[in-house]
């Protein structure tokens, strides 16, 4: 079995990455950032104070989340329903990184994720994956690029969804996003050691995925 972690910041290009890695090594993606997302929007759709950990973890009981593989990706399950779309907005996002603080939510994630790496080969993003949930994997790719480069990648998503958003906006989002992700006390963004670090900035798709695949091989 192989497991390839995929971290990096937000808009980096991680998930398009490994969801293309995935499919030319035949192996499930999962996305871990959707986990952490999906318990963002359980706070929020159940009045849940994100701020306040005591009330995020006396919810972790009452969450339960199912990833599905599918040839375009990920599926993520929040209490059986598909929350895959519900996700992606900018208030789930600063949800979701302010709960990806507490130590209770990272472990229970976490468990799950390891769990999933067990079972099949696979490629997984996120921001700890290299360090914190497969310190032993096949390969380890730091993802890097200009904030800028990040954030108009996020504001061309958002538009091809039909979402109306402001570039300065988002790079200010990005950013704080970031900060708060490197500079949290439980499992901060960081490259792991042994990881390859790799710039994405002005490259495509191909030219990333096949310079990993030559790293693989
Ligand atoms: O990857 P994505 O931007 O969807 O992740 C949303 C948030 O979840 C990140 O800003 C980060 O705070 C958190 N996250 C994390 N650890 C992971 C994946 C995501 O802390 N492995």
């Amino acid at each position: 079995m192989i497991s390839i972690a995929i971290d990096g910041p937000a808009g980096a290009g991680k998930s398009t990455i490994a969801k293309e890695l995935a499919k030319r090594l035949g192996c499930i993606y999962v996305d871990t950032g959707a986990m952490y997302r999906a318990v963002g929007l359980y706070c929020l759709r159940q009045n849940i104070d994100y701020n306040e950990e005591t009330e995020v973890n006396a919810a972790l009981p009452h969450i339960k989340l199912d990833i599905e593989a599918i040839k375009e990706g990920q599926k993520i399950y929040l209490n059986g329903q598909d929350v895959s779309t519900a996700i992606r907005t900018s208030e789930v996002a600063a949800a979701a990184s302010k709960v990806a603080t507490y130590g209770e939510v990272r472990k229970t994630l976490v468990s799950q994720q390891r769990q999933m790496k067990e079972e099949k080969s696979l490629v997984m993003d996120g921001r700890d994956i290299g360090t914190v949930v497969m310190p032993d994997a096949t390969l380890k790719i730091f993802l890097t690029a200009s904030s800028e480069e990040r954030a108009k990648r996020r504001y061309l998503e958002y538009k091809q969804k039909g979402m109306v958003v402001d570039l300065q906006t988002l790079i200010q989002e990005i950013e704080e996003r970031d900060y708060q992700d490197s500079h949290r006390s439980i499992s901060p963004l960081k490259k792991a050691e042994d990881a390859k670090e790799v710039d994405t900035t002005f490259k495509t798709v191909d030219e990333i995925v096949t310079h990993i695949l030559h790293l693989l091989a």
